[in-house]
C-alpha cells in the first residue's frame, strides 16, 4: 500500500510537472507569436499580450482546456476558432443584464454588443470602428450585422445576434456597427429591448459632403451594374433649381428627423456623437472623446496613426490587432514615411475615400441653404455645434 501510494504521488508530481512545462512552452509560443504578428509594435502592447497570454494559460493549466485557442483569438482579434466554448442564452435572457456579461467572470465567450455605432452612413463609420478596435478593451464585430434593421435578421432572436458576435474576455465591451441602424424606425425601441442601458455611438459629418459621399457609393455600384453614370445635381436638385426632398440620400442627411425617435427611447447620456470631419482630419482627439465616454482607460495613442499622403487619409500604424476584415486592406507603405521598415500599415480599402463629384458651386450652395434649419435644430437637440457652412 506504502509503495503504491508513493508511486502514486510520483506520478502526480510527474504530472504537474508535465503540465507546467507545456504551459511555459505554450507561453514562450504565444508571445512569440505575438511578437511576429505585431511586427515593430511597441514593448507596451507586446507586454499587454504576454500578460494576457499568461492570464488565459493560467485558466487553462485551472481546467479549462479549450480557453488557450479562444484566448488567442481574442488577442490577434480575429474571428474565433470552432473550440470555442459556447454558452448563449435563450432568446430574451439579456433583457435586465446591464452589461451581457457571462456569470463567469473572466471567461470567453460571445456576448452581445454593449455598444454599438448606429450610423450614419457614409459618416466614417468603419474609420471609427477599426480605430477603436485599437483598444485593448473593445471586441469589434469585423462585419455589418444588420440586425435590428433587417427584419429576417431581427427573427432570427438574440441567440443568433450573439452567434454573430466575436470572443470577447469579461473586460472587453463588443461593439457592432450598422449604420442604417440610425436611420430605421424600429431599431431604437429592439436596442432597448436588449439592453436599456447599451451605449450609443452616431459620427456625423457635414450633410453635404455625406450627400456627396453617398452619391459616390450609389453611383459606383451603379457602374458595377453596368447602369449609366448620373450627374449629381440632376438627382439632388428638380429641374425647377429646387431641392429634391424625395431623395432618399438627402434625407438620411436630416439628422434631426432620426435623431428624435432616439431620443424618445435612450436618454442622450447614452449617445455619444463623433465629429466624422475631425476624424478625418485628426483621429485621436475624437477618439479620445469615445474612450472618456466609454469609461475606458486612455490607451489609444497619437502614434498608432500616420496622415498616408497616397490614400490622402490617415492610416494606422503597427497595431497591436490584426484588422482582419474585406472593408481593411494592407496599403502600401508611404515611401517617404520614417515607419515603412517597421511597421504595417493599414488603410481603409478604396471604397473608403473616393473621389467624390465636381459639383457647381450654385448647386452646394442650394443644398447648404436647405439644409441649414435642419442642421441648427440638430445642434440644439444634441448639445453640441458642428458648425457646418450654411451658404
Ligand atoms: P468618402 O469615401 O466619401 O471619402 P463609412 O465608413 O461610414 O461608409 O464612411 C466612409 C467615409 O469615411 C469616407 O467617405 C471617408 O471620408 C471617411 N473616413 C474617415 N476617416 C477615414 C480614413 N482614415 N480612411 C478612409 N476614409 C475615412
Amino acid at each position: 500500500m506504502g509503495r503504491r501510494r508513493s508511486f502514486g504521488s510520483r506520478l502526480l508530481a510527474g504530472l504537474a510537472l508535465a503540465s507546467m512545462s507545456i504551459c511555459l512552452v505554450l507561453l514562450h509560443q504565444l508571445s512569440q507569436d505575438g511578437k511576429a504578428a505585431i511586427g515593430g509594435a511597441t514593448n507596451e502592447a507586446i507586454e499587454r499580450r504576454q500578460r494576457h497570454s499568461h492570464r488565459y494559460l493560467l485558466m487553462a493549466a485551472a481546467g479549462s482546456g479549450s480557453v488557450p485557442a479562444a484566448a488567442s483569438a481574442i488577442e490577434s482579434k480575429q474571428q474565433p476558432s470552432t473550440t470555442a466554448k459556447e454558452t448563449a442564452p435563450r432568446n430574451g435572457e439579456d433583457n435586465n443584464n446591464n452589461n451581457n456579461q457571462s456569470s463567469t467572470s473572466d471567461a470567453v465567450d460571445r456576448r452581445l454588443p454593449r455598444l454599438l455605432i448606429i450610423g450614419v452612413r457614409k459618416g466614417g463609420t468603419r474609420a471609427l470602428l477599426e480605430m477603436l478596435n485599437l483598444h485593448r478593451d473593445i471586441a469589434m464585430v469585423p462585419v455589418e450585422v444588420h440586425f435590428f434593421d433587417k427584419f429576417d435578421n431581427y427573427q432570427r432572436g438574440l441567440d443568433w445576434y450573439r452567434s454573430q458576435m466575436p470572443l470577447s474576455s469579461d473586460a472587453q465591451l463588443t461593439v457592432e456597427k450598422s449604420p442604417s441602424y440610425y436611420v430605421t424606425p424600429e431599431v431604437p425601441e429592439r436596442v432597448y429591448a436588449m439592453n436599456p442601458h447599451v451605449q450609443l455611438v452616431l459620427i456625423v459629418r457635414d450633410p453635404v459632403t455625406r450627400l456627396l459621399s453617398d452619391f459616390a457609393q450609389i453611383e459606383a455600384s451603379r457602374a458595377a451594374q453596368n447602369l449609366p453614370n448620373r450627374r449629381f445635381q440632376d438627382v439632388a436638385l428638380l429641374p425647377n433649381g429646387e431641392v429634391n426632398t424625395q431623395n432618399r440620400a438627402l434625407h438620411v442627411s436630416l439628422y434631426a428627423k432620426f435623431l428624435s425617435r432616439w431620443l424618445h427611447v435612450f436618454p442622450r447620456r447614452q449617445l455619444h456623437i463623433v465629429d466624422g470631419d475631425r476624424l478625418i482630419r485628426d483621429p485621436w482627439p475624437e477618439l479620445q472623446k469615445v474612450e472618456r465616454f466609454l469609461g475606458l482607460e486612455h490607451l489609444i495613442r497619437r502614434d498608432q496613426f500616420y496622415f498616408n499622403a497616397t490614400k490622402g487619409f490617415y492610416c494606422l500604424t503597427g497595431t497591436p490587432t490584426d484588422v482582419s476584415n474585406d472593408n481593411v486592406t494592407l496599403a502600401t507603405a508611404d515611401e517617404n514615411s520614417h515607419h515603412s521598415h517597421h511597421y504595417h500599415h493599414k488603410c481603409l480599402a478604396g471604397s473608403k475615400g473616393r473621389r467624390h463629384p465636381q459639383v457647381p458651386d450654385e448647386v452646394i450652395s442650394v443644398l447648404r441653404q436647405f439644409f441649414a434649419p435642419h442642421n441648427r435644430k440638430f445642434f440644439a437637440m444634441v448639445g453640441q455645434d458642428f458648425d457646418w457652412p450654411e451658404q
